[in-house]
């Protein structure tokens, strides 16, 4: 081989290696280099460049935003929260969605209510905030409470004014939408990202704004956050403002009502979908009217008063090469099927969910069969059916294990009291940090961004550490010894550092994310704010590993049976309250801030009967928000027992007995003046 040839190859492996990087940096979110690592990687690659002038190559870093993005941007607060949204795949889940909001605002007539249709951008959320008509904070949506400082680099967006010489701009607003790539402009950088939304989401987490710069990205804006003085009555008055105030809006947004209408006008839309400069996984439908918005608030992460109605899913045939057993953090063993990769819509498929065994036997799977397998948005892909007529004599079939393949445990079916069935999926019997699989699921779970939210500790990252000895129980991550993870292959001082820095970070945490990290069985965000407002403090929740009468649970109103079987048989496990103890000396544990500024605090309310032009829901709602207690029992902790019609006599009754309070609902409305 002559020295041209050598050079060439020397840097061809190098534009290799960087490939590598940029792969795992911006697709998989798990890096395994340090930037400086990676800008060396990077210079050399140049050095050779210009040494040697033909040397050339589609991914060389001269002809790209070269430097990798950063993981330490400074964080801020969302005042008003960024949500996500839940889905809706067909009809009838948009009739039960109008249902749901019709029951809870108390309408009969619900065929009238308006919508506005907006077209989902799959890109990456941001929101801007402008003070006194300027642009002076722009954050990603991070958490949904908390989110990175990158204004610099939104700057960079032409279509985000900086400065809005409108009257009628409020002087202190949050306007929110959604930064994107198009697709012509994607093609030409193809080769270095999976899809648009990385591309995105990588060039506007670059450290240095002229990088991003060189990406075309756009933006378009479709909500707000905080408002300080919010002159729109409706979601589409909004949307008309934000043009005159110069943002871009969708062209394809629109107002609809009634679900057969939204459901028509989806089908034209899905077929003009491919002919769109921007990818879009669905439509957005939000209550149009933002009292109705305001009244009905959100649960968890998701409003009521908006759904996202996804396109029917892309789907492709491949073969099962073998058939896994992958187990969650709650037990569960799913079968995963490993397929021959297929690209379906853009996105390489390897793997695909066959669900439960049950499902395997009435599709008749077998190892080897040619199956359907389809891919909506980001849920899971799953296989769908088998191609029979291409069905070998040598396909094989699934024996489902009967122990647990990880620890041995027998493999058992939960028996639902209500369905009176066994459950379909099946767990590993074991408890808890006694299998491994579980195990690594929970510490997963535990450093999730709805949890800790420890950045740097990927999942990649945990399965390594737990391999290390690392980490086998939650509260080893506050031990870590970093001069031996600095030393490890593909860390480095900088990378350890990091890390060190997002896990003493994290310690400070809320009562409510500390009990939702615990992973326990059928608690999760909302039951564990419930459970949060229940115990105000560390110390409180601790004395469930005590002497404690847990049919206390069944007060608050969301926590039933199985919940309080699932957190009785969690505090009764040994090694459960090892770790909550370590964790409670390391950690810094907020107590909860009671909003206890409201008319009704410290009093706690029970309905009963129907209500007159108010449903149950936002009655219960109405109260909490003004620092009420719902309780779902009656009770000595009970202060009022509100009736309306054919109320439950037997409540009144025992209500009577105990000297509470038995009001109307018009008394409770004047409580509530
Ligand atoms: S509204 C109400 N409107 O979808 C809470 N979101 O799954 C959601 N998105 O994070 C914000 N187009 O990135 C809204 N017209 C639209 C949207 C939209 C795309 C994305 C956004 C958000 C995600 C929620």
């Amino acid at each position: 081989m002559n020295s041209r040839h050598l050079i060439e190859k020397e840097y061809l492996l190098k534009i290799k290696e960087l490939k590598k990087h940029n792969k795992l940096y911006y697709d998989d979110s798990n890096p395994i280099i340090t930037d400086s690592e990676y800008d060396k990687l990077k210079k050399n690659i140049i050095k050779l460049e210009n040494n040697f002038s033909f040397l050339k190559s589609k991914e060389s870093p001269s002809l790209s935003i070269g430097s990798k993005p950063s993981k330490n941007f400074l964080k801020s607060k969302h005042r008003v929260k960024m949500l996500s949204l839940s889905n809706a795949f067909d009809l009838n889940d948009l009739i039960n969605f109008e249902k749901k909001i019709s029951n809870y605002l108390n309408l009969n007539n619900y065929n009238s209510i308006e919508y506005s249709v907006e077209p989902k951008i799959d890109g990456i959320s941001a929101s801007l905030t402008y003070k006194n008509k300027k642009f002076i904070l722009g954050l990603s949506r991070g958490d949904g409470t908390e989110g990175e400082i990158i204004t610099d680099n939104l700057k960079t967006i032409k279509d985000i004014p900086i400065f809005i010489n409108k009257k009628n701009f409020p002087n202190d607003i949050d306007i929110r939408g959604e930064v994107y790539i198009g697709k012509k402009e994607f093609e030409k950088i193809k080769d270095r990202f999976a899809n648009p939304r990385n591309a995105a989401s990588g060039s506007l987490r670059q450290k240095d704004p002229n990088e991003t710069k060189k990406i075309p990205l756009r933006f378009i804006a479709y909500t707000f956050g905080f408002c300080n003085e919010a002159n729109f009555k409706k979601q589409s008055e909004f949307l008309n403002l934000l043009k005159t105030w110069g943002f871009n809006t969708n062209s394809h947004n629109k107002i609809i009502t009634g679900v057969e209408n939204l459901v028509k006008n989806h089908q034209e839309f899905e077929k003009k979908r491919y002919d769109l400069n921007f990818d879009v996984d669905g439509l957005v439908y939000k209550i149009n009217n933002l009292d109705l918005q305001r009244r009905l608030g959100f649960v968890a992460n998701a409003p009521r008063w908006a759904i996202a109605h996804k396109f029917s899913a892309d789907s492709s045939f491949s073969k099962i090469l073998k058939i896994e057993i992958q187990i969650g953090r709650t037990g569960a063993l799913t079968p995963v099927a490993k397929i021959k990769p297929v690209n379906i819509g853009g996105v390489v498929v390897s793997n695909a969910t066959l669900h439960n065994e049950e499902e395997i036997i009435r599709k008749d799977i077998r190892i080897g069969d040619t199956v359907k397998i389809e891919r909506a948005g980001d849920v899971i892909p799953h296989v769908l059916s088998v191609d029979l007529k291409k069905r070998s004599k040598d396909t094989k079939k699934f024996i489902f294990p009967k122990d647990c393949p990880s620890c041995g445990s027998k493999v058992i079916k939960d028996y639902n009291k209500i369905t009176r069935k066994y459950d379909a999926v099946q767990r590993c019997s074991s408890e808890g940090y006694k299998c491994e699989k579980i195990a690594i699921e929970k510490i997963k779970h535990f450093v999730s961004k709805e949890a800790f939210n420890i950045e740097g500790l990927g999942k990649k990252v945990v399965e390594k550490f737990w391999d290390l000895n690392f980490i086998k129980f939650p509260n080893d991550i506050f031990n870590l010894n970093y001069s031996k993870i600095e030393k490890l292959d593909g860390w480095g001082k900088l990378s350890a550092n990091n890390l060190k820095k997002s896990i003493e970070n994290s310690k400070s945490i809320s009562l409510d994310k500390f009990i939702f990290s615990l992973g326990i069985r059928h608690i999760g965000q909302e039951n564990a704010k419930l459970l949060s407002h229940f115990f105000l403090n560390i110390k409180n929740f601790n004395n469930m590993s005590k002497d404690f009468n847990f049919n206390i649970l069944s007060n608050l109103d969301g926590i039933g049976g199985t919940q309080i079987a699932s957190i009785k048989n969690f505090f009764s496990d040994k090694i459960n309250l090892t770790v909550i103890s370590k964790l409670t000396q390391i950690l810094d544990i907020k107590n909860v801030v009671q909003n206890n500024k409201g008319k009704l605090k410290n009093k706690t309310f029970m309905f009963t009967g129907k209500l007159s032009s108010i449903s149950r829901a936002e009655a219960k709602a109405l109260t909490e928000k003004n620092s009420g207690k719902i309780l779902s029992n009656v009770n000595k902790k009970l202060d009022y027992l509100v009736i309306g019609e054919k109320p439950t006599t037997k409540k009144i009754k025992l209500a009577e007995e105990l000297n509470i309070k038995v009001i109307t609902q018009l008394e409770w409305k004047k409580l509530l003046n």
